[in-house]
């Protein structure tokens, strides 16, 4: 049976059917509905029931406390209506306004940045507004679309995404083998809100995992491009495998000189025994630093995660035991097609 869905944030009703979750239908609405992970980890889709009842699908603590739960808040990705309800999005303020568009993107270079992330960039039909940490749908010719994190800040009409191969089919394996400058791609975003808050002079705490490190980048190079006088403090650690998976060393080390400020530390988890790099899990390396920096560190922070699931829910985890509220925690999962069929993530 069907419920209708009253959204006071947006002016609009929906209509959720048996099996919908109010995120899903809000989305095929076109309503701008905040959401990062779409799987209930992130806490992106935070919204308070105001009447009614609804079900919940599994999620994390992270996302969504006990506590919150038994105040009446809901994540809208994790949501199926038991009856008719209302709802309104919480920290709306917080959210981007920027246009949702359908464009087409030409290929314009395919660069290898290791032996298995490549970096795309597309000369778009004409420029697309997001902020640094969002997200596009990406379709490639055959292909169903994918979500892939802008790698750059805004840059006209140019567009850049890495991607990792993630196997010897799919649309990542035809990326990295076969294709080519010319190619047309459908594009439709921006989507996400783990993007950084541009207007902020706090501390920024970033971490990176693979390709994460892209849309961390972007975020990474549009903060330093506002602070260049105000000298706010910004950390990186970027977690990678081998010495083979790093990739932009010589782009953080330019900042680095650039902007006395940051500081980016590099840490594998499967180094050779005469490795010089840091090493061990990424994780544990954030929680040393932190424990070494101290709370008032944290004082008007902000955290960025980008990365493999495990990463980032320890990292999220790290950082609010650390004190950092959840609400100033911005994190973008990058969940593979598995691990979303097995999570019953629609996104
Ligand atoms: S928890 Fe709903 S979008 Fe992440």
């Amino acid at each position: 049976m069907s419920h209708i869905v009253n959204l006071v944030t947006f002016d609009e009703k929906i209509e959720v059917g048996p099996d919908e979750t109010i995120l899903e239908i809000a989305l095929e609405e076109n309503i701008s509905y905040p959401y990062g992970c779409a799987s209930g980890n992130c806490g992106a889709c935070k919204s308070r029931l105001i009447l009614g009842n609804v079900e919940m699908r599994s999620h994390s603590s992270f996302a969504l406390t006990d506590d919150e739960r038994a105040r009446g808040i809901i994540l809208a990705c994790r949501a199926e209506p038991r009856s008719d309800c209302t709802l309104a999005v919480m920290n709306y303020d917080d959210a981007l306004s920027h246009p949702l568009k359908q464009l087409q993107g030409e290929v314009i270079s395919v660069q290898k940045l290791t032996h298995d992330i490549a970096a795309i960039r597309l000369r778009l039909s004409e420029p697309l507004e997001y902020t640094a940490g969002q997200f596009a749908s990406v379709a490639f010719p055959g292909f169903p679309a994918r979500d892939y994190s802008f790698a750059t800040p805004p840059m006209d009409n140019e567009i850049e995404f890495h991607i990792r191969r993630m196997g010897d089919q799919g649309v990542s394996a035809f990326v990295f083998d076969e294709l080519e400058v010319g190619e047309l791609v459908a594009v439709h975003g921006p989507k996400g809100f783990a993007f950084l808050r541009e207007q902020e002079t706090g501390p920024i705490f970033a971490v990176a995992g693979g390709s994460g490190l892209a849309p961390i980048r972007a975020i990474l190079t549009a903060a330093l491009n506002h602070s260049k006088t105000t000298q706010r403090p910004i950390n990186l650690w970027f977690g990678a495998r081998t010495e083979s998976d790093i990739y932009l060393e010589e782009e953080l080390k330019a900042l680095q000189s650039a902007c006395p400020s940051f500081k980016a530390d590099i840490v594998l988890s499967e180094a050779t025994d005469d490795s010089l790099r840091r090493t061990g899990l990424v994780t544990e390396a954030i929680r040393s630093d932190l424990e070494k920096l101290g709370t008032q560190a944290l004082d008007g922070a902000r955290a960025y995660l980008a990365g493999p699931p495990k990463m980032v829910e320890a990292a999220q985890e790290i950082f609010t035991a650390a004190g950092l509220d959840n609400s100033r925690i911005h994190a973008d999962a990058f969940y593979t097609e598995e691990d979303k069929a097995a999570l019953d993530i629609t996104r």
